[in-house]
């Protein structure tokens, strides 16, 4: 049997407790806290605990979803990760290790990889299996520790990420809305402006590579602004016009938390006002994939998301990749 439509049932985030600001970045490479307000609008960041990997912060953002939806880890019938950063580099997938700690014996699990776009690739995933009847409750969870892979000794990347997670509940409902459209876009030949050199199966880890601090992240960061401030507009237009929707109808435009300018470009190329455009990336710098659901969570919370409303939910990052949804809240 297939549903007619999907709903968010249930939201939760999780964000390290340990918080670091501009000022310590100082004491650790040649930069200052004006540059980085300056250039990303990011004031402040989360760093998860030494003892804390991606799947600590998952469950964490996936109990609080089940829990708002008031579903039981038994009744879960698919764990659905996006994440660039897992607790182990090969396998197991993260989504098992958050399955097993859930208690969701009666799910499926695995990871998806679509780096800062990974939520949004995940959600329109999950939704298919809602749509589809094959579920009736998934959890996506976008969870990251980015600042495992950050290279502390490189200003130009170390001071613009942090750790997150968040996660939501999908399950069918008859009531219209849920995923209008969407867009979902790839550009393999950007794959070298930003990415981890080593460790993978193309650079094998040995000495060589962690001498040369190729486990690390690398990234162009003027090429990824650029396509960034021209994709996200486009990939949010592309998606409004399936819906057969226009800019003037989003009710709340949910960006990628990656840099404020990137954001403020965004909104003044899609013409929107400051207060339909969400931010938060002053207080938790970019998450990757956790970025779009801690957004939503905060924005879910701030009661910026009334019955009805068309929200846009726009990422890009690694690959170069890209997606959109556009998303009428049917909760
Ligand atoms: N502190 C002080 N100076 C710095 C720092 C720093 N932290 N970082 C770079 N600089 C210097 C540079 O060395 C450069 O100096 P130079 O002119 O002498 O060479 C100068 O500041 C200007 O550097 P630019 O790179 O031109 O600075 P820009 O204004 O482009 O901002 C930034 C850099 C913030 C990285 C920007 O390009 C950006 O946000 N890019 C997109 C990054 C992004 O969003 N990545 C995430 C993608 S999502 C994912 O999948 C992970």
């Amino acid at each position: 049997m297939t549903s007619r439509y999907a709903r968010i049932a249930g939201w939760g985030k999780y964000l390290p407790e340990r918080i670091m600001r501009n000022a310590e970045l100082e004491e650790l490479v040649d930069t200052s806290d004006e540059w980085i307000r300056s250039r990303s609008g990011i004031v402040e960041r989360r760093i998860a605990a030494d003892h804390e990997a991606t799947s600590d912060l998952g469950l964490r953002a996936a109990q609080e979803a089940l829990h708002c939806a008031g579903v039981d880890a038994s009744e879960v019938d698919l764990v659905l990760v996006a994440t660039s950063t897992p607790d182990y580099a090969f396998f197991p997938p993260t989504a098992s290790l958050i399955q097993e700690a859930l208690g969701a014996r009666n799910a499926g699990a695995f990871d998806m990889n679509a780096v800062c776009s990974g939520f949004v690739y995940a959600l329109v995933t999950a939704t298919q299996f809602v749509l589809s009847g094959a579920c009736k409750n998934v959890l996506v969870i976008g969870a990251e520790v980015f600042t495992r892979i950050l290279d502390w000794q490189d200003r130009t990347t170390c001071v613009l990420f942090g750790d997150g997670a968040g996660a939501v509940l999908l399950q069918p409902t008859d009531r219209p809305g849920g995923l209008l459209s969407s867009v979902l876009g790839s550009d393999g030949s950007g794959a070298c402006h930003l990415l981890v050199p080593g460790g993978g199966s193309r650079n094998p880890a040995s000495h060589q590579t962690v001498a040369a601090r190729e486990h690390y992240l690398r990234m162009n960061g003027r090429e990824v602004f650029r396509f960034a401030i021209n994709r996200m507009p486009e990939a949010v237009a592309t998606s409004l016009d399936r819906a057969g929707l226009r800019p003037s109808d989003l009710d709340l435009l949910i960006p990628h938390q990656a840099n404020q300018r990137i954001i403020d470009w965004a909104a003044k190329r899609l013409e929107l006002s400051e207060e339909a455009v969400f931010s938060n990336v002053a207080r938790y710098g970019n998450t990757s994939a956790a970025s779009v659901p801690v957004a939503l969570c905060e924005a879910i919370d701030q009661g910026l998301v009334r019955p009805n409303a068309i929200i846009g939910m726009v990422a890009f990052g690694a690959g170069l990749t890209w997606a959109s949804a556009i998303w009428q809240w049917n909760t």
